[in-house]
Order: structure tokens, then C-alpha cells, then sequence
């Protein structure tokens, strides 16, 4: 037992489930939320006989009072958060003729303002504490406007800002704050792309290398490594040049 208690949003699929797994390999005691409690209660089967544990705390994270809870009772339970991982989210295309304000609000909601609903309640503990260690998962999708990206594209963008400016007020109080700039992984939501995924990444690959990050100091844990240089790059273009680039990259 390594005597991290970790919390993970999102961990009934894809990048959050495998990353639980990695972790209580490893000897972490791991809280697993989302909303599917059927998903979490398999996970924590798929841990017996491991160094570490999971431990489900179904979820919506769109519930503010429902996250300050959750926060509540795993501490209560298995002793204070020493990293949680935000990581819960969703994708949803969308081409400019089909843009809905309700479609839009639904996917912030959720990948946005569910962030912050769980962001509240851990700061209210870390700060006083003055301890603690929070990573929030956005994407590489929030660098720069991409097609059909619309809803996507803008909640990580407001994501990675967030996590810039929580990095730059929580240093005083000895918090650890950590953003997770993901490319393409094999998951559930990105199986549902029906276009091809440059330098695709195996899940528990990506698990792994989130696990070495949060062990390190650097604030932003990006992989896979080439494919988040190349979009770094282009985050430098100018726009004349950056439209007709991406444009013509993403109609071949
Ligand atoms: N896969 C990629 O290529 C990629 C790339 C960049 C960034 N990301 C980011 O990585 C994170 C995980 O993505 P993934 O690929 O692993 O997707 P996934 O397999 O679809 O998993 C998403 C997880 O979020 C949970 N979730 C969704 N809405 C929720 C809500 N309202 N409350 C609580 N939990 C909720 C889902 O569980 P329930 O449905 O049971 O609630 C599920 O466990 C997301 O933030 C995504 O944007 C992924």
C-alpha cells in the first residue's frame, strides 16, 4: 500500500477505468465515481487480490450537492484525498448546420461547470490542509479550434485555462495542480470517430503514462508525445496560415 487515497471521475470506462486499475496495481487505495454504479462495482471487482484498492462512489458530477458529498464520505471512508484526478467528460460532434444552445449547455455542463463542481469541495478541504494534489483531464482538442469541435473544443480550452490559473493561485498553499492534455486514446468515446486517428493510443498506455506525470513536477502531462508537439506547433501559426493548414489537413 503506497497510503494515497486517489479520487477519479469518469473511471466506469476508457481512460478513467484504466487508470484506477494502474493505480491500485501500484498499491493506491482508488474512490472510482461515475454514473454508471454497475461499471464502478465491476471495477472494484476486477481489484481484488491487487497491492492497492478501488472503492465506488457512484456520481453525476453535473450534481454540485452530490460532489461535495462524495468528497465528504471518502475522506470519512479511507482518510483524505491525496490526489483526485477530473477526469469525467463527453464528446459530442457537432457540424455548424446542427449547432443547438441546448446541446452546447448540456456538453459544458458537464465537462466544464462539473469540473468546477468537483473542484470546490476538494479546494474547501486542500487549502486549509494546505496539502493536496488535483490533476484535471482536458485534451489537446483545446489548443486551437478544430472542425466539428465546436462544443468539444471550447470546454477544453476553458479547462486548460482553468487549470493555468488555479496552477498560478494555488502555489502559495503548497497544492499541487496538474493538467492532462490527452491526444487520440482508444476508449469508448473515441470509437465512436468514424475518421482516421493520428498516433492513436492503447488506453492502459496512456494510464501509464499518467501515473509516471503525476509522479513528476511538470504541470502538463501530454501524450501521446509527437502528435501534441505537432498541434504545440500549430498553436504558433498565424491565423491565415493556421485556417488553410488545418482545413486542408482535415478534408483529405
Ligand atoms: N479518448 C481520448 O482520445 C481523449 C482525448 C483527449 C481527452 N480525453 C478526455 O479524457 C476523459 C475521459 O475520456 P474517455 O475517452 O475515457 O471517455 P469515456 O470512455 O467515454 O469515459 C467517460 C467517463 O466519464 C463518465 N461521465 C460522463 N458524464 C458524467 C457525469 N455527468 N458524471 C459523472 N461521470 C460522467 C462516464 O461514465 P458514466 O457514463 O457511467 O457516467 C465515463 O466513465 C474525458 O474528459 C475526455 O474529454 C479523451
Amino acid at each position: 500500500m503506497t497510503g494515497r487515497v486517489v479520487w477519479i471521475t469518469g473511471a466506469s470506462s476508457g481512460i478513467g477505468r484504466a487508470l484506477a486499475l494502474t493505480l491500485a496495481k501500484r498499491g493506491d487505495r482508488v474512490a472510482v465515481s461515475a454514473r454508471s454504479e454497475t461499471g464502478l462495482q465491476h471495477l472494484a471487482e476486477e481489484a481484488a487480490g491487487f497491492a492497492g484498492s478501488i472503492h465506488p462512489y457512484p456520481l453525476d458530477i453535473t450534481q454540485p450537492e452530490t460532489c461535495a458529498d462524495t468528497v465528504d464520505r471518502i475522506a470519512g471512508d479511507l482518510g483524505d484525498i491525496t490526489l483526485a484526478v477530473l477526469n469525467a467528460g463527453t464528446h459530442h460532434p457537432v457540424e455548424a448546420h446542427a449547432f443547438a444552445a441546448s446541446d452546447f449547455a448540456k456538453l459544458i455542463n458537464i465537462n466544464l461547470i462539473g469540473t468546477g463542481n468537483c473542484l470546490d469541495p476538494l479546494l474547501k478541504r486542500m487549502i486549509p490542509a494546505q496539502k493536496g494534489h488535483i490533476a484535471i483531464v482536458a485534451s489537446v482538442a483545446g489548443y486551437r479550434g478544430l472542425p466539428t469541435s465546436a462544443y468539444y473544443g471550447a470546454s477544453k480550452a476553458a479547462q486548460i485555462n482553468l487549470a493555468e490559473s488555479l496552477k498560478l493561485d494555488l502555489y502559495r498553499y503548497g497544492i499541487k495542480l496538474q493538467l492532462v492534455n490527452p491526444g487520440f486514446v482508444k476508449t469508448p468515446l473515441t470509437d465512436k470517430n468514424d475518421f482516421p486517428m493520428p498516433f492513436l493510443m492503447d488506453v492502459d498506455e496512456a494510464a501509464e503514462r499518467m501515473a509516471r506525470g503525476f509522479d513528476g513536477r511538470s504541470f502538463e502531462i501530454t501524450f501521446p508525445r509527437r502528435f501534441a508537439y505537432l498541434l504545440k506547433l500549430l498553436r504558433l501559426l498565424p491565423y491565415r496560415l493556421y485556417f488553410p493548414l488545418v482545413g486542408r489537413i482535415t478534408r483529405a
